[in-house]
């Protein structure tokens, strides 16, 4: 098994170890699990370790954080598929959460997986006695990557310029780097604090996570349009359907094409001081600008 097959099942065995926590009342957890097992790509959490990895540092011990991000991440997605946000029938090539368990418990559900995110975090971070407070900056830059000064502003943001008259660069870009943008650049970073990383590779882990957030979510708007349903596992089409602000829908496919590669070099150039080290996030840039999926 090569290191990024190991990282894979770490993540799968730990996220499945936390959920079956035989605390939480049952069919809370179920509805939690139902969406962490749904078959996520797991790329925040794979950037994560191998941000740390990248830095030398030790991948167990990034691993709560690894796992707090994807809970995260899936959190994001139950409550962006709500009818009263998104309104998605499907997720991960399955049902949506409240599709299977009611709009109660996909609500309950994504604030379960918030809120143990937090929980693991902090009790890695008080039980690690290598280095407490470079876990913490981890911490700190997951939870203001999903809140109020990341995802949840973007998401906000992408709600309010639903059917809008005007539109504007400034705001789409607003809202790519901050709903999509923020939780990627948060996964890198905290992979390079908990490795101990000097300011300097923690700017740099930023910038590229930045551009490639950006390059993410233009792709996207791209797959929304282009996809394919089996291979994307969500409803094709929706954007243009509830008038979102995209890529697409302000500049057309060609150009948002345009804009996504030079995402797509900004990323690979901010990853510059890492040299050979760099190889899993050069890789996944390329395969995030021609992907499917
Ligand atoms: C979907 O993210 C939501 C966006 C930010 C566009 P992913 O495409 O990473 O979804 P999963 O985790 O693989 O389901
Ligand atoms: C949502 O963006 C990003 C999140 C924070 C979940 P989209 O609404 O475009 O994501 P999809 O297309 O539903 O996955
Ligand atoms: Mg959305
Ligand atoms: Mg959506
Ligand atoms: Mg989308």
């Amino acid at each position: 098994m090569n290191a990024r097959e190991r990282w894979n099942t770490l993540i799968e065995n730990e996220l499945a170890a936390y959920l079956s926590d035989a605390r939480i009342p049952r069919q809370l957890a179920e509805a939690m699990a139902y969406s962490v097992t749904a078959g996520g790509k797991r790329l925040r959490p794979r950037m994560l370790l191998a941000a740390c990895d990248m830095l030398h540092g030790d991948v167990a011990r990034a691993l709560p954080l690894a796992c707090a991000v994807e809970m995260i991440h899936t959190y994001s997605l139950i409550h962006d598929d709500l009818p009263c946000m998104d309104n998605d029938d499907y997720r991960r090539g399955k049902l949506t959460n409240h599709k299977v368990y009611g709009e109660g418990f996909a609500v309950l559900a994504g604030d379960g997986l918030l809120s143990y995110a937090v929980e693991i975090m902090l009790d890695a971070a008080i039980h690690d006695a290598a280095d407490q407070a470079a876990y913490l900056r981890a911490l700190d830059a997951i939870i203001k990557g999903a809140g109020v000064h990341g995802m949840v502003a973007g998401q906000a943001c992408d709600l309010m310029n639903e059917k809008q008259p005007s539109r504007e660069e400034k705001t789409l870009r607003y809202i790519h780097e901050n709903k999509t943008g923020a939780m990627l650049r948060a996964a890198v970073c905290a992979g390079g604090y908990a490795a101990g990383g000097a300011e300097t590779d923690i700017g740099a882990l930023n910038a590229f996570g930045a551009a490639y957030g950006l390059l993410f979510q233009i792709t996207d708007d791209i797959l929304d349009v282009e996809g394919d349903f089996a291979r994307m596992g969500k409803t094709i089409g929706k954007d243009a359907g509830t008038e979102k602000l995209t890529y697409v829908s302000l500049f057309g496919l060609e150009t948002a094409r345009e804009k996504a590669e030079a995402a797509a070099r900004e990323a690979h150039a901010a990853l510059a001081a890492f040299g050979e080290r760099a190889a899993f996030f050069h890789e996944l840039t390329d395969r995030t600008l021609t992907r499917k999926s």
